[in-house]
């Protein structure tokens, strides 16, 4: 039995292949409309989520099967102090497959201790976010046609954005990436993925305060929200919040064809004006997110 825990535990083949049958859904949904007849997905959310939660009950219904679960701990006996571990014994008697979501980092790989079907991350605290990730490839994938030789601007919450970390670990391993991390100093990637992933693989990056500097040499810019519900200290939060914003002037210098992609939500990041340039991929990326997420279904499941 397979489950996705971090970004890692796909090969670059499997990836590989798991982007070429999201695109064969995606040309072709019909086709995969009732392979999930009969099989249930339970959505386990200790934390809010609308595109995560939702993307992965419309990846099931599109395959023809059903969905089950909570939206929030306090809906769920998790409220009365049960552990992950005692729910996902039960809900192993209740559906086929689960998603997790929880703000506790390595919540989701002690649920797969204890499964007996198949469990998926859907984002641990400031972790992994290995799902979204895939959502990010597959955007890439499809609308870049090739995933190395990037040059990618991430911008923001460097610190606290799961998002960021998960696809710094999975792009690493395509041929001629390169990084702009571009954050306030408070902000800054932890240094354990410096030293680990990005140091000790040789990976071409560079630290810096400035979006304007970096901006011409992007293929791709991940905006990111300052993650206000990882702060211990709300003066913080407000004084961080605003520290880059994306707008048209700004963009001016960016390459035409470079990507602003961002895993949503927004905040204040990115300018509304930005929506009607046409490199502005973001909501276009969160529906990519259902097809990724339908081929995972299936593989998992051992369904294809
Ligand atoms: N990108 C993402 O994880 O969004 P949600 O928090 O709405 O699921």
């Amino acid at each position: 039995m397979r489950h996705l825990i971090s970004p890692l535990d796909l090969s670059v083949d499997e990836l590989d292949n798991l982007l070429k049958l999201a695109a064969d859904i995606l040309a072709d949904k019909e086709k995969y409309s009732h392979i999930c007849d009969g099989k249930k997905l339970a959505t386990l959310f200790y934390e809010p989520s609308t595109r995560t939660r939702l993307s992965f009950e419309s990846a099931m219904l599109n395959l023809g099967g059903q969905v089950l679960g909570f939206s929030s701990a306090d809906s769920s006996s998790a409220a009365k102090g049960e552990s992950v571990a005692d729910t996902i014994r039960i809900i192993s008697g209740y559906a086929d497959i689960a998603a997790i979501r929880h703000p506790k980092e390595g919540a989701p790989l002690v649920a797969s201790l204890y499964s007996d079907i198949p469990v998926i991350n859907a984002g641990d605290g400031g972790h992994n976010h290995p799902t979204q990730t895939l959502t990010d490839i597959f955007t890439i994938y499809n609308l870049k046609h090739r995933l190395d030789n990037m040059t990618i601007g991430f911008c923001g919450d460097l610190k606290f954005g799961r998002t960021v970390h998960s696809l710094i670990n999975a792009m690493v391993r395509y041929p001629g990436v390169k990084f702009y991390l571009i954050s306030p100093d408070e902000l800054k990637i932890p240094d354990y993925l410096k030293e680990e992933v990005l140091d000790a693989g040789n990976i071409e990056y560079i630290e810096t305060n400035s979006l304007e500097d970096a901006m011409p040499n992007l293929d791709i810019l991940y905006m990111t929200r300052v993650q206000r519900e990882r702060f211990f200290n709300e003066a913080d939060y407000i004084r961080l919040k605003d520290s880059y914003i994306l707008d048209l002037k700004k963009l001016e210098t960016a390459k035409d064809d470079m990507l602003i992609m961002h895993p949503l939500p927004r905040v204040n990041e990115i300018a509304p004006e930005v929506d009607n340039d046409c490199r502005a991929v973001y909501f276009k990326q969160a529906h990519y997110g259902v097809y990724i997420r339908m081929a995972l279904i299936l593989r998992l499941l051992g369904l294809m």
